[in-house]
Order: C-alpha cells, then structure tokens, then sequence
C-alpha cells in the first residue's frame, strides 16, 4: 500500500524530519515561509495530513474546498487557535496537538520572563551593550524581590501548574489561580494555591500575574483597560499564552502612565508585527515567542506528532485529538 502523503509546513528539528521520511511520503516546506490560504487549499487537495504550526493561520479561507483529500491536520505545538475548528471539522478532518512534553520549558520561560521584568534584565542589558552604564550605585536600576511575593495564574492546566511549582517551591511565593472549572483540591495543595471565583478579584490581589490561558476568540483582550486598572500600581503582568489575551494599547497606556511596575511578553497580537508603542516602552521585556525553544521540546513535540499520525494510519484514534 503507499505511505501516507504528508506535509510539514515548517522546517522542524533533522531527527524528526528524517524519522517522519522513513514512515511517510513527506514533502518539507523547505523554504521555511508560513504557506498562504491558497496554498493550505492545494495542500488540502493533495496531501493525506497536512502538519501546521502555530504561524500557520488556517482560518475558513483555507478550508473554502469541496472534498479535500487530508482527513488529518496534526499540529507541532500545544495551541490550536490558529486553525478554524469548525471549517476542519465540517470537512470531517482530525485535529491533534502536542500537550505535555513542553510545559517545563514554557514554564521556564515564564519564570524567566518574571525575573526578567522583576529585576529589569533587559533595562540593565540595554545600558551594557549601549556603552551607557557608569558603575555601580545603591539607586541603579533597584527591581522588585520575587521571593514570597504573590502570583496569579491565569489557566491552571499543565504549563500553569508547572509555573506554579517553580514558583512556589523554588521562590516561596503564594499561588492564586483563576481557572475556567474548578480545580480539585489536592491539585491545588501541590502548591498552597487557592482557587479566586473570578479574575477581577484575583488581581487585586497579586504582585506578579502570568497568564497560561488558551488564546482565540474567547480569551480575546481578556486583560483590558478596566482589568489592567484591577492590578496594583506596582505588579507585573507575564504572557507565554497567546498574544491576543491582552489588549496591547491598553498594556502601553498602563505601562506609560506607570498604573502597572511593568509586564514581559514572550507573544503578541498579530506576531512577528510588534506595534511600535510597544518597542518604546523601558519597563517591558520583549522575547520572540521562545515558550517550548529548547532542543528537547521541539524534538519531543515532533516525536508527539509522530505518535499522533502513526496512530491515525493505523488506524486508532490519536492520543492527542483535540476534536
Ligand atoms: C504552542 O505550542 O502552542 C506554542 O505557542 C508554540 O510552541
């Protein structure tokens, strides 16, 4: 019988790529480009699954076509709002992603950004490399202590969770969460967190708040003006979640009237574009979407896609179907 026709539509880590070509007929974007509506619509006619990632807008544009050939679309990443559900289930086709196996990494991350922000890293890295820093002083770039500090966690699954150990285990810091169902409570004792009934009344209560929610329409400017003016003068917000969770002109009208102490963004709202507003503010740490940028994620997410497509060939049900 012929191998699968598949298409992966970035270049990912050369392990997985040559483990994919041994099971399947791959054919490799090699260009390394985000593929166009247009060319997801030929992809759809031509190839049994099709392997985006999340630079890939697969909206109902691109699945505006009668019949398509792939009845599978196993994404390399953990989100999933970049794919039109319903147009991809209307043409019957399955939807997996990738949980798991980059949550320590994304978490990382997040402490990173926290820390970051907390002790203005990239302030004092600014003023290294400009030539501009002129010795050591006790009132010279004086940060915020992270240690014992409050934390809220917007979306408790696996990657708030693994924030939540860091941080309470590694920094002693208190945890509150804001979760879309309830968390059970032995989940929450893991790390002396409790459970706040809304969002409005976890901000007021938190030095630091990082977001680990899914993004999509209907998280969409969930953190807007009136939600930025819940925070304290003096708190941080971190987003590793997707860009559009916060509303971005708001976020520079708190950063410059100083109504928050400053934010770290690892994604933003119609990336690789950053709004200008945003690159002129001090008290913000800016990274380019490297959540799961490790070596061992991404082989591991790309080993996860294998698990995902061999199942499906096979012809059982992928253990990370999302639909
Ligand atoms: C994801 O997995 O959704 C990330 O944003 C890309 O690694």
């Amino acid at each position: 019988m012929a191998r699968p026709k598949i298409l992966v539509t970035r270049r990912w880590p050369v392990t997985v790529e040559a483990k994919l070509a041994e099971r399947f007929n791959v054919v490799i974007n090699q260009g390394d480009v985000a593929l166009k509506p247009c060319e997801f619509r030929q992809a759809f006619k031509d190839y049994d699954a099709v392997l985006p990632t999340v630079t890939d807008k697969i909206g109902a544009d691109a699945l505006e076509l009668v019949g398509p050939r792939t009845k599978m679309l196993a994404n390399y990443g953990v989100g999933f709002t970049h794919i039109d559900m319903p147009s991809a289930q209307a043409h019957g086709m399955i939807v997996t992603n990738t949980p798991d196996v980059l949550s320590e990494c994304t978490a990382d991350l997040a402490m990173t950004l926290m820390l970051m922000a907390a002790r203005r890293a990239g302030e004092g890295e600014r003023e290294v490399r400009n030539g501009q820093w002129t010795g050591w002083r006790p009132t010279h770039l004086v940060g915020t202590k992270v240690s014992g500090k409050t934390l809220g966690i917007v979306g408790f699954g696996r990657i708030g969770q693994a924030m939540a150990r860091r941080a309470h285990h590694g920094f002693g810091m208190k945890i509150v969460v804001h979760n879309r169902s309830r968390i059970a409570g032995d989940v929450l004792a893991k790390y002396g967190a409790v459970q706040a009934d809304d969002l409005d009344d976890l901000l007021p209560q938190c030095d630091f708040v990082s977001l680990h929610c899914p993004g999509g329409a209907e998280n969409r400017h969930l953190i807007n003006s009136r939600r930025l003016d819940l925070m304290r003068p003096n708190a941080y917000l971190i987003n590793t979640a997707r860009g559009e969770v916060i509303n971005e002109h708001a976020l520079v009208q708190a950063l410059s009237f100083d109504t928050i102490g400053g934010a770290a963004l690892d994604v933003f709202d119609g990336e690789p574009n950053i709004a200008r507003s945003l690159l002129d503010c001090d008290r913000l740490v800016m990274l380019p979407h490297l959540g799961s940028a490790t070596a061992e994620s991404r082989e591991a997410m790309g080993f996860r896609v294998l698990s995902n497509l061999e199942a499906f060939f096979n012809g059982q049900s992928p253990p990370d179907r999302v639909n």
